[in-house]
């Protein structure tokens, strides 16, 4: 029988249980393999870590067990319990990529090799530093993509995290970096909690939702600390997100650059080999006036700018007519200007805000904007040589 088969039972049972290291459901952690299911029987592995305790172990499995025949599976139950995190290194990557075209996404994480809690995650890195800035490649990272606003609060972070959905429903191989030191918000919005791990080489491994692996400055930060963060500390932590995380292998990494082209702008960018870049603007004049101060930046950087992505763009009545609460055109006017393409335009929508919100991004849903997103990944894609 097929492992469509196997999910339907698997995912709303693996759903409703959650993992109390991480917050997150088995299934959308990853944590439940190699399903099989004959007409009585199915069997899968639950894939835990070294961090949980034995009871947690059992207490996660009976109440999978539970969930199953709560949801109409009749037959008999086979539960393999399996402990990961011996290994020195991650696990090797599934490069097979014939899971991500559809829209019924399978679990999405891969193992966690996670034996050690990350301690002093602050060290080394976070000194001051004078020197000259030396551009990081990533190993086995290809490309490096920035989002960016001229200023907070236009949508930039939505727009980084539902693009890098797409970009996994693409077949890539993506990850996120939440680089916004005034307001980390990406695990909120991929719905992840706790922090990473390191493995045995002191490497940390990045958490990772709807498939997308993901690091946060957050993680890095007491977040009831106030953060008096400038260029040189910046640079610090960029260098713990560049040297210290296990990335390895990714196709794109998709970073949330803090809003605005001071200073902490300007370190990062120039601390990583980025391939190209995406400017986020909501469509009205001084927004774009914002906007347009990011294109130079990266102009000024050698950045390519691939694009303007102009969000909040219209907001559809009842009677599907369309009204512009933040004007019109501003996006289109300012590409043509600067003449960089207007890659997408995103509508201002209730749904959009309660993905965010809720820890489900839009793109993952079989909605009208997530269509958007899938266009605005297909040609972020392309012009990152990526494309099909
Ligand atoms: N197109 C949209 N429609 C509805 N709400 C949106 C849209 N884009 C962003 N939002 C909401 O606006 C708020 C700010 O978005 P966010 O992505 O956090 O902005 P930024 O990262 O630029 O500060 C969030 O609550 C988000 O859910
Ligand atoms: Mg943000």
């Amino acid at each position: 029988m097929s492992d469509e088969a196997a999910n339907a039972i698997l995912e709303p049972a693996a759903t409703r249980v959650r993992d109390p290291l991480t917050g997150r459901s088995l299934w959308l952690a990853g944590m439940i393999r190699d399903a099989e299911m004959t007409d009585d029987r199915i069997a899968f592995t639950l894939q835990t870590t070294r961090q949980h305790s034995q009871e947690q172990r059992d207490r996660l499995k009976d109440a999978l067990v539970r969930n199953i025949e709560r949801v109409g599976w009749k037959g008999e139950v086979v539960c393999n319990l399996s402990v990961s995190g011996g290994a020195a290194a991650p696990p090797a990557h599934d490069h097979s990529h014939g899971h991500s075209h559809s829209h019924n996404h399978g679990p999405a994480a891969k193992a966690k090799a996670a034996p050690a809690p990350v301690k002093g995650m602050e060290g080394g890195g976070m000194q001051p530093h004078g020197g000259p800035i030396q551009k990081q490649r990533l190993p086995g990272v290809k490309h490096i993509l920035a989002v960016a606003s001229g200023k907070g609060g236009v949508g930039k972070s939505t727009v980084a995290v539902n693009l890098a959905i797409a970009l996994r429903r693409l077949g890539l191989d993506v990850g996120i970096m939440d680089a916004d030191i005034y307001g980390p918000s990406i695990p909120m919005m991929l719905g992840v909690k706790g922090k990473p791990f390191a493995n045995d080489d002191k490497k940390i491994i990045p958490l990772e939702s709807y498939g997308v692996k993901l690091m946060s400055i957050g993680f890095l930060v007491d977040d009831k600390e106030p953060v008096i963060w400038r260029g040189p500390m910046v640079m610090g932590v960029v260098r713990q997100f560049l040297q210290d995380v296990y990335w390895n292998p990714l196709d794109v990494l998709v970073i949330d650059l803090p809003p605005g082209t001071g200073d902490a702008q300007l370190t990062l960018i120039q601390a990583v080999d980025l391939s190209g870049s995406v400017i986020v603007t909501t469509p009205q004049d001084v927004a774009v006036l914002d906007a347009v101060r990011g294109i130079e930046m990266f102009r000024k950087l050698d950045v390519p700018v691939f694009g303007i992505v102009e969000n909040m763009s219209w907001f559809k009545l009842p009677d599907g007519s369309k009204v512009h609460p933040f004007g019109e055109g501003g996006g289109a006017r300012t590409a043509s200007q600067y003449d960089v393409p207007l890659l997408a335009q995103v509508p201002l929508d209730p749904d959009v805000r309660e993905g965010g919100d809720s820890g489900r991004p839009i793109a993952y849903e079989d909605h009208d904007v997530a269509d958007i997103f899938d266009e605005l990944a297909a040609s972020v894609a392309t012009r990152l040589g990526l494309g099909a």
